[in-house]
């Protein structure tokens, strides 16, 4: 079965008992749900300590960091390399719409981590979205996501970009309490793998993850999951209540494809 996939961006929150709360909880009532991916992505300090937590509990839950630097090793004050992060986890998020926009990440650099990150055999969750609502039709839509896009996998193999994950978040979505509809999240990752199979083939479109992003949570889920385009999707701000993430797994476990 095709696995839908859901990642848990905690941002800067959680304290430690809090996270090794919501991780037991999480891991306790989803053990059930087999046809799911779920991957957590808390602060970088509480990466290693969960991972040992989960593994305790013989658990399939994941985890992810939510940035990493491009470099293994080096004089780099204040940065994790995808080297440390790899004994840890298997994922990290790239391209935050949060770190371009308060950390000036730029496109450049967000292709030299997500080409790290592979060669490292780590999994990058790729963000990508627009800054402003506009029409679906628009031109400058299209062009500025799909140049996000375009830059950040630049030089990226057939063999490694399957490995992959990309999530569409329109950043006027993110924390907004305002999503984007099913439908047009389904348009936009439909524009995405286009792209994807032109850049390398139709095939490798089909097989990459694409997720949706941007203020979802246990009310709208269905609204995102019941299209079949759209591979599972990436939760803020409901990632930390634990009855309204658990309630978004288990409408995923049920809705899969
Ligand atoms: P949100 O965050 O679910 O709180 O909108 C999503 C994200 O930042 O990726």
């Amino acid at each position: 079965m095709d696995q839908r996939i859901i990642i848990a961006n905690w941002k800067m929150n959680t304290g430690f008992s809090e996270a090794l709360g919501l991780t037991k909880k999480i891991a306790q009532e989803t053990k059930k749900l087999k046809n799911i991916n779920i991957v957590l992505c808390p602060p970088f300090i509480w990466l290693y300590p969960l991972s040992k937590i989960l593994k305790k509990l013989n658990s399939r839950i994941e985890l992810g960091g939510q940035n990493v630097y491009f470099e293994n090793k080096g004089n780099f004050t204040g940065e994790i390399s995808p080297l440390m992060l790899k004994r840890i986890c298997r994922y990290v998020i790239i391209g935050h719409s949060e770190r371009r926009r308060f950390l000036a990440e730029t496109d450049e650099m967000i292709n030299k981590k997500f080409q790290a990150v592979l060669k490292n055999g780590l999994r990058p969750i790729l963000c990508v979205g627009e800054f402003e609502k506009t029409e679906i039709s628009e031109n400058h839509l299209y062009g500025s996501v799909f140049q996000q896009l375009g830059r950040a996998i630049k030089g990226v193999t057939k063999e490694n970009i399957k490995k992959a994950i990309i999530a569409y978040e329109p950043v006027w979505a993110i924390g907004t309490g305002k999503p984007a509809t099913g439908k047009y999240a389904a348009e936009m990752i439909v524009s995405l793998r286009d792209r994807l199979s032109i850049i390398y083939n139709r095939k490798i479109a089909r097989e990459i993850k694409i997720l949706y992003g941007g203020s979802v949570d246990a009310g709208n889920i269905l609204e995102f999951i019941r299209q079949p385009g759209i591979d599972g999707v990436l939760a803020g701000g409901a990632s930390l209540k634990v009855k309204e993430f658990l309630k978004i797994c288990e409408m995923v476990g049920k809705n899969n494809k």
